[in-house]
């Protein structure tokens, strides 16, 4: 805990908070002051200076059906509208989407250029696919400009998309499309990575199968690599998009219409399809790009994610776009052709805002500890991290080595349900210590938690990290199920007597108040920044015809974070007990990211007596630690040591 409580602290550097949008922590005292003291005063003050509306709200907060809230009531708006036409006139010739291909290829995309693309794919989709508002449409995407175009066309005829991430297997694609029953995939032929090219359209191919609501499939060229065609279902993009006009009316939208799906996964069952509403999500992307990462109408800002996630959702097309920034997209790999790529890159786009996952630097700093200073990055401002905990020793690479000491790291923490950052340094105004996120963003009610008394934790106590109060951004349904949506998030935690929304992370305050997340609470691994459920990867391997039971639990993984660990029990007879067989499986069923860095096949699993697996004990075996716990209430105790023995 002492370590927690002396960590270095950081003031921000002074020539850059002269010109911060947030300056000082006086400043953030008063704005996090005046939300508390007017919520609603707060949030509809931004919410009619920072976005352009075709209709006023008349409620700015509506929590009569709690958690089932309503920001913005009345409104009517397009988020399309947002992110490209009200830029037109002032920087119709800026560029809006700067893109660097996988072997360097280089397009910059002006905001006319973007509206002009946008409103073409809209055509398309309403003409040639029939896509009316509300409908789903699934975009199975590389990272490429048309990927950004698609979101922005669902926008603007207000249909509802859904990104599954690309490196998902068509398993995974198909229960996707199915549980959001969507009508429409987008996809390309495929992409390049490493300079080769990978291919897309067949797992598509793969996940429409008898009985898929899929009607047509809108295939994007990219490699011109040969695929198969379906007859009358699929369509070219080259050849749709040619005579399409590019003027489209947007859709009027409430400020409460759906603007997309994002599936994630949870501790039990199947992924979520996470509900994202229009105004509300629009106006915090906008208003944290300008207050955590500082972007200024000049800036080029740079976010690694992949748009499959939310971070990539958010920070590489929504709220870059709504507060008419550039942003960078980039399909390749940041280690390829070295670790020195992403540096490289800083230097030719002249990056001001970088933004990546602890994973990442620990990559790169493990793969090219000194490959930062052979690039000149004098550009950088402001350093993020996102998706994990950052360790103090990726943190200080990134800020001496990347940063000169000079750029501020933001470490954001936030989930897919908060739609954008809750708890997060600001780069102009807090003081940051290494690996710590600091405070809640003015707006936000964040604390810490005792989940027994709902009462607030003191410092160097752990508790749960709640948001008391409803945000414009927050999560506002999951698909087709109004009961999950309650019971996973605000099922957990009572702050006098109400229920609140819990994260599902566990956080410390040190003595200045500054929250630590350590981690998550629930059954939910964090493998390289991606969110893995346990029973999804359990669910997964026991669809193998050799497979009786499985457990599978994280562990401390030093690049990964954390990797997934999975006991095996076999059908009695079965001798195929290889892992590699096994992870070929869960290739297939989710894809490679949720491959098992370890394997374990046992005789058994160590269970109470009315048949629930002790997890907890499977953590400490995973970890080489002792076991402590009273195991004699198991079915078998016998079972512990056995393991513990073959994990050694
Ligand atoms: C974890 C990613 C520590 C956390 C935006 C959360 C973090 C989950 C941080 C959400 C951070 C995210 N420090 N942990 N700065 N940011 N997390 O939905 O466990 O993919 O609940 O959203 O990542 O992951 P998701």
């Amino acid at each position: 805990m002492s370590d927690l409580h002396n960590r270095k602290v950081y003031q921000p550097n002074p020539e850059f908070a002269k010109n911060a949008n947030i300056k000082s922590m006086d400043e953030y005292h008063a704005l996090q002051n005046k939300a508390i003291e007017n919520y609603e005063g707060f949030w509809g003050d931004y919410a009619k200076e920072k976005l352009d509306w075709i209709e006023p709200f008349t409620n700015t907060l509506d929590e009569s059906n709690f958690p089932f809230v309503k920001w913005f009531d009345g409104g009517k708006l397009n988020v399309s509208v947002q992110c490209i036409d009200r830029h037109l006139k002032r920087r119709g010739e800026k560029t809006a989407i700067l893109f660097e291909g996988d072997r360097g290829d280089v397009q910059k995309i002006t905001y006319n250029e973007l509206s002009r693309s946008v409103n073409k794919f809209a055509n398309l989709l309403k003409e040639d696919l029939n896509v009316k508002k509300g409908d789903r449409v699934v975009i199975y995407m590389p990272m490429i400009p048309e990927a950004a175009y698609a979101m922005l066309a669902c926008a603007r005829i207000g249909a509802i998309h859904s990104i599954v991430f690309g490196g998902f297997s068509s398993a995974a694609l198909k229960d996707r499309i199915e549980d959001a029953d969507a009508k429409i995939v987008i996809t390309a032929d495929g992409a390049y990575r490493k300079t080769k090219p990978y291919m897309l359209k067949p797992v598509v191919d793969a996940a429409i199968t008898e009985g898929s609501p899929i009607e047509k499939v809108l295939v994007v060229e990219r490699n011109n690599e040969e695929v198969t065609w379906v007859e009358g279902r699929d369509v070219s993009y080259t050849k749709l998009i040619k005579d399409k006009s590019d003027v489209c009316a947007p859709e009027v939208m409430d400020s409460e219409d759906p603007l997309f799906l994002l599936y994630t996964s949870g501790s039990t069952g199947k992924p979520k399809g996470v509900q994202h509403n229009s105004a509300g999500y629009i106006l915090w992307a906008q208003m944290t790009m300008e207050w955590v990462f500082d972007v200024k109408e000049t800036d080029v800002f740079w976010c690694t994610a992949d748009i499959g996630w939310i971070t990539g959702h958010t920070y590489i097309v929504y709220g870059p776009l709504a507060m008419g920034a550039t942003t960078l997209m980039f399909e390749g790999v940041i280690t390829y052709p070295d670790a020195g790529r992403p540096w490289k890159m800083v230097q030719d786009h002249k990056i001001n805002q970088f933004y990546t996952a602890p994973t990442a630097i620990r990559v790169l700093h493990k793969m090219g500890e000194n490959e930062p200073s052979k690039y000149d990055m004098s550009s950088l401002k402001v350093l993020g991290t996102v998706g994990e905990p950052i360790d103090p020793p990726a943190w200080k690479w990134y800020y001496e080595e990347v940063g000169s000491s000079k750029c501020a790291i933001v470490d954001t923490y936030w989930q897919t349900e908060t739609g954008g950052h809750i708890v997060s340094p600001l780069p102009g105004a807090t003081p940051i210590k290494p690996a710590c996120a600091t405070l809640p963003l003015p707006g936000i009610m964040g604390e810490i938690l005792d989940p027994e008394t709902g009462q607030k934790v003191g410092a160097g106590e752990s508790g749960y990290m709640c948001i008391t109060r409803p945000w414009p951004s927050m999560i506002r349904g999951v698909w087709g199920d109004p009961e999950r949506f309650v019971k996973s998030y605000f099922g957990d935690v009572k702050k006098d007597g109400k229920a609140v929304y819990f994260t599902g992370d566990g956080a410390t305050y040190d003595k200045d108040e500054y929250i630590t997340i350590t981690g998550r609470t629930d059954d939910v691994i964090n493998v390289s920044g991606h969110r893995m459920g346990t029973a999804e990867v359990e669910a997964a391997i026991l669809k193998h015809k050799n497979v009786a039971e499985v457990a599978v639990v994280g562990r401390k993984h030093t690049i990964k974070g954390e990797c997934i660990f999975a006991y095996v029990v076999l059908k009695s007879g079965e001798e195929t007990g290889e892992k590699k067989e096994i992870n070929a499986f869960i290739k297939q069923e989710i894809g490679s990211i949720a491959i098992c860095d370890d394997m374990v096949f046992t005789s058994g699993l160590p269970k109470t007596r009315s048949g629930k697996i002790m997890r907890r004990i499977l953590r400490s075996i995973a970890k080489g630690e002792a076991i402590t716990q009273d195991i004699s209430t198991l079915e078998d105790p016998s079972i512990v040591a056995k393991i513990s023995e073959m994990v050694k």
